[in-house]
């Protein structure tokens, strides 16, 4: 399950090329890295009716959870070169209904590779244990 954050990223570079974003012209490519080791793609796939559009993480967790895919280490998200791309809130909540302590790595605007961890971008999350009175 270990790989470097480099790497990931570069996985995450391949995912961006399958982006549909024909609306924002703003390609997103995402590489979630499972507990087992696999690794699943996700683009952003957006559409005519914007709302509708999909971020590259979040579809990367339905690729993993299609497949009965739960347990993650890592997620990698890129945007173009010179363009930063955290993940979105949205995208925050549905990471953290899975892996709460997984890796989060993303590129600021001069290409570094910042790395947080879910919690800490989500802070205070509600979670399951909130529904269930615990
Ligand atoms: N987008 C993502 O795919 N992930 C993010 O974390 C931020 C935004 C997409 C959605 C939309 O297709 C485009 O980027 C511009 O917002």
């Amino acid at each position: 399950m270990s790989m470097t954050p480099k790497a990931l990223m570069a996985e995450a570079v391949k995912a961006r090329r399958r982006a549909y974003a024909p609306y924002s012209r703003f390609p997103v490519g995402a590489a979630l890295l499972a507990k087992d080791g696999r690794v699943f793609h996700g683009c952003n796939v957006e559409n005519v009716s914007f709302g509708l559009t999909i971020c590259a993480e979040r579809n990367a967790v339905w690729q993993a959870v299609s497949q009965g895919v739960t347990e993650f280490a890592a997620i990698a998200v890129t945007a173009r070169d010179g363009r930063g791309a955290p993940p979105c809130g949205s995208c925050r909540q549905v990471l953290h209904e899975f892996a709460p302590n997984a890796w989060v790595y993303w590129r600021d605007a001069r290409g570094r590779i910042l790395k947080r961890r879910l919690a800490e971008l989500l802070p205070s999350a509600f979670r399951l244990e909130e529904l269930r009175g615990r």
